[in-house]
């Protein structure tokens, strides 16, 4: 028993070694190549990726329908090349509400200056600083998995 139970750990220890040096080379491969796309279910992707070129931004298109009242509106432009760091974000030179008059650009609404603690700042909050946290870009790729969502009724 005891000695099933070691071979078992010892087995366990293999395949854990084997995830993290796989982790730390993809680590350091990733920080030269283009973001690999991937799923935490292990779905083959390559029917999005054929050549492994990673993300394709789609066409710029007019403003997306929304599904659901509280939806982050959809992105429908490309964001390629677009910085967001500590120090600077390239989307708040068209949303910000200084700029978005002369951008053409919807400005970002009030709950964006609303910290977590619910004070409300004169510019975006921390907690709506990173765009792509919510607010995603659009690609013609073919859903990876089934979902029947319908719009919300208020939207139908
Ligand atoms: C060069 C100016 C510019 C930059 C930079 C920019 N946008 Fe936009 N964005 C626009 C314009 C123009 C529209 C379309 C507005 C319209 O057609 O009413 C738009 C639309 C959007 C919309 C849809 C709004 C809606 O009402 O549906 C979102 C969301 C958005 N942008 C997010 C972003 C994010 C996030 C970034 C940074 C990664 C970004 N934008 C950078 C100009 C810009
Ligand atoms: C935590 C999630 C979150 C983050 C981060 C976030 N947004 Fe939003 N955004 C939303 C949601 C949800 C909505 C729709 C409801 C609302 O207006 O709050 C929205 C709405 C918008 C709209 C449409 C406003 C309107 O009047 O219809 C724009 C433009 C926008 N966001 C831009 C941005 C930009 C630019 C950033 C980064 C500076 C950003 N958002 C960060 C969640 C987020």
């Amino acid at each position: 028993m005891n000695q099933q139970n070691s071979r078992f750990s010892r087995a366990w220890a293999f395949v854990i070694g084997v995830c993290v040096s796989v982790l730390v080379v993809g680590a350091a491969s990733a920080a030269d190549g283009p973001v690999k796309l991937q799923t935490l279910r292990g779905v083959d992707v390559s029917v999005n990726d054929p050549v492994g070129e990673g993300t394709r931004f789609g066409p710029d298109t007019p403003v997306l329908p929304r599904d659901f009242v509280q939806q982050p509106p959809l992105i429908p432009h490309t964001i390629e090349g677009y910085l967001i760091s500590k120090e600077f974000n390239k989307c708040m030179d068209c949303h910000s509400w200084a700029r978005s008059k002369e951008a053409n650009a919807t400005k970002i609404s009030i709950t964006h200056f609303k910290t977590r603690e619910g004070a409300e700042m004169s510019s975006v909050s921390p907690q709506r600083y990173f765009c792509n946290q919510c607010h995603v870009s659009q690609t013609d790729s073919k859903p990876l998995v089934g979902n029947t969502f319908k719009p919300g009724a208020g939207l139908r």
